[in-house]
């Protein structure tokens, strides 16, 4: 009984703990590969954190803000998809990692971006947004709305 109660509490504790884990991961976007889709992006160095193959995918409003020279409206959203390369080769291989940026005013910590990262099977894997993904973007990019890609990356 004991035991029992202590498994509903913590429960009843980290419930809302989980649920806020999640609202700030939200479902990626179904049909996301049909966006407007950049060059293939290969990084052959073993020592980068981006090692493998990448394709980065805007919507309509993210799109916008690359052809306003990296000045997104409210709603914009980004998403890359990883993949390994093939070994052997310099094919695709398997996807490993996906992430996403949501223009959203009220993630205030990370300059008005919802920063999110998925495991290959868009299950959200739980990476800090402000620490890990908000502190790099911040310092490459502050200076172009936190977007390191530009309009360049994407074939017109
Ligand atoms: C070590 C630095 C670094 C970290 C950490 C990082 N990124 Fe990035 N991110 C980049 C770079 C560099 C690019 C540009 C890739 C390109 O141009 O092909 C990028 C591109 C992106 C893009 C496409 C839009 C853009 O800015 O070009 C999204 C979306 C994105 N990252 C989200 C995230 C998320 C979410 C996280 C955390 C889970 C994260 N990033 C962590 C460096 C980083």
């Amino acid at each position: 009984m004991k035991k029992f109660l202590c498994v509903t509490l913590l429960a009843a504790v980290l419930f809302p703990i989980i649920a806020a884990a999640a609202a700030s991961a939200p479902p990626l976007p179904r049909g996301y590969t049909a966006w407007k889709k950049s060059e293939r992006k290969l990084v052959t160095d073993k020592n980068s954190l981006f090692y493998g193959i990448h394709y980065i995918y805007a919507d309509k409003k993210a799109f916008q803000g690359y052809k306003a020279g990296n000045r997104f409206p409210e709603g914009s959203t980004i998403v890359v998809d990883y993949f390994n390369i093939k070994p052997g080769s310099d094919a695709d291989g398997p996807k490993n990692m996906v992430v996403m940026m949501r223009k959203d005013k009220r993630q205030k910590e990370t300059a008005g971006w919802l920063f999110a990262g998925y495991g290959a099977d868009g299950k959200p894997s739980g990476l800090d947004p402000v620490g890990t993904c908000f502190s790099c973007h911040q310092k490459d990019a502050a200076q172009r709305d936190h977007v390191i890609s530009t309009i360049k990356d994407f074939k017109l």
